[in-house]
């Protein structure tokens, strides 16, 4: 049975990507700005879908702020730090080629190439990807095209690690079971033997509507793909879940979880 704040399936002898940041108040003052900001897109985002669909609301969202949930905005230290603590969920070994789904303007999909050989970001919004390419010149194995998690083309490459990072919660809002299923099969179909996908959506601590439908996206999820939890991790503000292709596809012994 899995524990309330972080539970494992994955064994004992396991080594993180990286270690946890270190125990700190994970917010500042200024991180209420970020609270707001986010809030004023998440209202903008209903109001406009419920006008023309979801991806022309984010679209514009891009088209009107560079950075609507003040992802790559340094004033703010909560990103950062969930950022940091997504990576401490994920095992230490080699990734090849990362998959981000919902990527915005790439702030997690930069802290994924330090550990990655190759990141390719996906969003819906062609104005989140053109911040996010312009942001990431830097990076030369970061990568983003547009694209839908509905539907988007693995193009027959495989991928052992896929993330999406609040973003089933915006893809499938109402977190039906066949909707869910596609994406759920979409996405384990392109996940190379052994691969690894990392959820992660808003949870306050099961109490209000946003964190039960997230609770029931990180339940279906895994069932309609034949994908094993592996571990899940309860945060203030977040709900994260790593799951493993199941039996079939599971890693030789140098590449489970804490092996290089
Ligand atoms: C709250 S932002 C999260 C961005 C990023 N994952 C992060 O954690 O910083 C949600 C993102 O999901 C994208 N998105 C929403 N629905 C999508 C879909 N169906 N397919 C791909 N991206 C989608 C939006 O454009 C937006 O960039």
């Amino acid at each position: 049975m899995l524990s309330h704040r972080t539970g494992s399936a994955a064994g004992s002898a396991w080594a993180p990507l990286r270690p946890p940041p270190p125990t700190q108040f994970f917010m500042t003052l200024r991180d209420i700005g970020l609270w707001i900001r986010s809030a004023r897109a998440d209202a903008t985002i209903r109001r406009k879908s419920r006008a023309y669909g979801v991806a022309r609301a984010f679209d514009e969202l891009y088209r009107d702020d560079q950075d609507p949930y003040g992802a790559a905005d340094r004033r703010y230290r909560y990103q950062d730090r969930k950022y940091a603590m997504l990576l401490s969920f994920l095992p230490a070994r080699r990734y090849r080629h990362v998959l981000e789904l919902g990527c915005g303007v790439g702030a997690f999909s930069r802290a994924l190439a330090i550990h990655a050989e190759r990141v390719t970001g996906i969003d819906i919004s062609a104005n989140a990807i053109q911040h996010a390419t312009a942001l990431s010149r830097k990076y030369l194995n970061l990568s983003f095209r547009a694209g839908d998690v509905h539907t988007f083309d693995p193009d027959g490459r495989q991928y052992d690690l896929i993330v999406a990072a609040d973003v089933l919660y915006y893809a499938v809002p109402s977190a039906q079971e066949p909707a869910l299923a596609a994406v759920a099969n979409r996405l384990a179909a392109c996940l190379a033997p052994g691969g690894m996908v990392l959820l992660a959506d808003h949870y306050f601590f099961g109490l209000d509507a946003a964190s039960r439908i997230t609770q029931a996206i990180h339940d279906t999820f895994p069932q309609a793909a034949g994908l094993q939890i592996q571990s899940r991790h309860f945060r203030c503000f977040y709900l994260a879940t790593l799951l493993q292709r199941a039996n079939g596809h599971a890693a030789p012994d140098g590449e489970k979880p804490g092996g290089r």
